[in-house]
């Protein structure tokens, strides 16, 4: 696991967007795992402006997000889908048909998971994943106590994740829906060739130094990445306060 400690979120930013950016530009038709909540929202940003300057060019590219809630349309304003149109995609150049998102008010939500994880392995797997790290450790809606085996599922989120989501949904955390289909911790491990996960804020600092330096534990589901080839975690500082071990770039 490599750790760069950036001096700021708008670095972080900068950084994580460079390593999208180098990658698209050598493979065309990369595919891309997205990850959704406040954190990505500065690497989108830099995407834009890079697209919008031409240094990076979607039309190949092929994405996956990492999980949506159970029972809300696409276009429902709270959808992790109206979230990645309004962030990123309606302001790239995309095809339509290369977006993937779970569709969360399937009325066959097993089906729709099943369908999502052969969608990502026709797809050749992932090159680049970009993760979120939950205050509770969780890494997409695998919240602590998930299993490390398990692929793209149904699952309950935690009270913590509720409260903590509860800011999108006008601060009210009865509005939050209790359940999510999200890929597994298997599905992330064994299909991401690169996994890029962003921590800012110090709300963060608990969670990664238990995922960093902690033991692997399924009570911090993002530990695993420990035993995963390829990590590359950009924190800033704040996030990173409570790394203990110094060597970190
Ligand atoms: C969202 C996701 C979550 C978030 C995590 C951190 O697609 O997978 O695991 O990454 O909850 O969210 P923020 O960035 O809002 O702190």
């Amino acid at each position: 696991m490599r750790i760069i400690v950036a001096d700021h979120y708008e670095e972080l930013c900068k950084l994580s967007a460079n390593i999208v950016k180098k990658h698209v530009q050598e493979k065309k038709d990369a595919v891309l795992g997205l990850a959704t909540g406040s954190t990505p929202v500065g690497l989108y940003k830099q995407l834009i402006s890079d697209y919008q300057s031409g240094e990076i060019d979607f039309s190949k590219v092929t994405t996956f997000n990492l999980d949506e809630y159970a029972g809300l349309s696409p276009s429902h304003p709270q959808s992790y889908n109206h979230f990645m149109h309004e962030y990123l995609f309606q302001h790239i150049n995309m095809q339509p048909g290369h977006i993937h998102i779970p569709q969360g008010d399937n009325p066959q939500l097993e089906a729709e998971c099943k369908v999502y994880e052969d969608l990502i392995r026709r797809a050749g797997g992932i090159d680049i994943q970009i993760l979120g790290i939950g205050a509770n450790g969780h890494i997409g809606f695998n919240e602590p106590g998930s299993d490390f085996e398990d692929r793209t599922r149904i699952v309950k989120l935690s009270e913590s994740t509720i409260q903590a989501n509860a800011r999108f949904f006008g601060g009210d955390p009865v509005l939050v829906p209790r359940l999510a289909i999200s890929m597994g911790i298997q599905t992330i491990l064994e299909f991401s060739r690169h996994i890029v996960l962003l921590a800012s804020g110090e709300e963060k600092a608990d969670a990664i130094q238990k995922m960093a330096e902690g033991p692997v534990t399924t009570d911090v589901p993002a530990s695993i990445l420990q035993k995963h080839h390829l990590v590359t975690v950009i924190a800033d500082q704040k996030a990173a306060q409570k790394l203990k071990i110094e060597t970190y770039s």
